[in-house]
């Protein structure tokens, strides 16, 4: 069984020690380690079956401390960086050789973040090194959005899990990275296009196709299909299997409400990205069903982000 809890001071006893420890933050759970010692890093890529060619992102707690790690802030970085830190928003920087090659998956770049969850930002002051933490799911499946959701992926090899409740955000940061003069967001997450948009003008967002470290076609994906689409369509098409529908707001009446989980009652696209993850789980976890379908969300905010997860983990047709 792994060990639960609160105590910040075991959990960087953990990490001193090169042991690995399941962080909360606002997005989703990551599995952490020390970020500069490559024996732990190898141990988070191969607990989580994670490919080589897959770069992790650093965790810490201050723009100063970043510095110390990158060659270059961009101006546009600062800015970002000014506006969004702490919070759901990973930049990515030339690395300087402090920073092992196995983290970053052999790139020259490094991804950084300082998480907004106090509990971990506390855990991160008190420690000499950032920490490398992908999020804390098996390769390819859902990100966790509480502790229950990591045991459902692994039942060993982790020294402890920082307990910090639910994750409030609910989907994994938003990634940006500078080219020469060019901004362009590598993962749309929980920091919304539209902020974004605000705080530095129009910017560029790789699109699924585009390859990218990392860009993994079936991604974030449940291990049941999941289809999305027009509902009574995908309802009538799948008539002969036992339907899940995850719902925006309200029932359909196509099939019992046992097998129906509503995102938000009251219609919030941020509480149906807090609700998205966990529901997916549920899921699957669900005896009564065998596939799921879905529809996609309006394409602006939140739902402009969950609609990219929806297109990484569903079924093509
Ligand atoms: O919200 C989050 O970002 C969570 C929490 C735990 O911080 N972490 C997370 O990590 O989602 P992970 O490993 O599941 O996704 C990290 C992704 C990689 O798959 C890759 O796409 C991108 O970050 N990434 C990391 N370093 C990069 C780099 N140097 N250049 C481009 N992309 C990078
Ligand atoms: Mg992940």
């Amino acid at each position: 069984m792994i060990k639960i809890g609160s105590d910040i001071k075991y959990a960087k006893i953990q990490l001193d020690d090169g042991g690995l420890v399941a962080i909360p933050t606002e997005t989703v759970y990551g599995l952490g380690g020390n970020a500069l010692n490559s024996k732990t890093i190898e141990k988070i890529f191969t607990l989580k079956n994670r490919p080589n060619n897959d770069p992790l992102i650093c965790h810490t707690y201050s723009i100063d401390q970043v510095e110390k790690y990158v060659k270059n802030i961009p101006k546009t970085a600062y800015k970002l960086a000014e506006e969004f830190w702490p919070g759901p928003l990973t930049l990515i920087f030339e690395k300087e050789n402090i920073i092992p090659d196995i983290t970053t998956a052999n790139l020259s770049t490094v991804g950084f973040r300082i998480p907004k969850k106090k509990i971990t930002l506390d855990l991160l002051m008190n420690l000499e090194y950032p920490i490398a933490a992908p999020s804390a799911n098996k390769f390819g499946y859902i990100s966790p959005t509480k502790t229950d959701h990591i045991l459902n992926n692994f039942n060993s090899g982790i020294n402890y899990i920082l307990d910090g409740g639910n994750c409030e955000l609910g989907i994994e940061s938003t990634i940006i990275g500078f080219k020469k003069d060019k901004t362009i967001i590598y993962r749309l997450g929980s920091l919304i296009y539209e902020d974004i948009m605000q705080c530095i003008g129009e910017i560029k967002i790789y699109s699924d196709s585009e390859v990218y470290p990392g860009s993994f076609i079936n991604h974030y994906a449940p291990d049941k299909k999941l289809y999305v689409g027009d509902i009574e369509t995908l309802y009538h098409k799948f008539k002969d299997k036992r339907i899940g529908i995850l719902c925006y707001d309200r029932y359909y009446d196509y099939i019992s409400e046992e097998n129906q989980i509503i995102l938000s009652k009251k219609s919030s696209l941020n509480e149906a990205s807090r609700n998205l993850y966990s529901s997916l789980y549920k899921f699957d976890n669900m005896k009564s069903i065998d596939i799921i379908i879905t529809s996609f969300f309006i394409d602006k905010m939140m739902g402009k982000t969950m609609n990219n997860r929806l297109n990484k983990s569903s079924e093509k047709e």
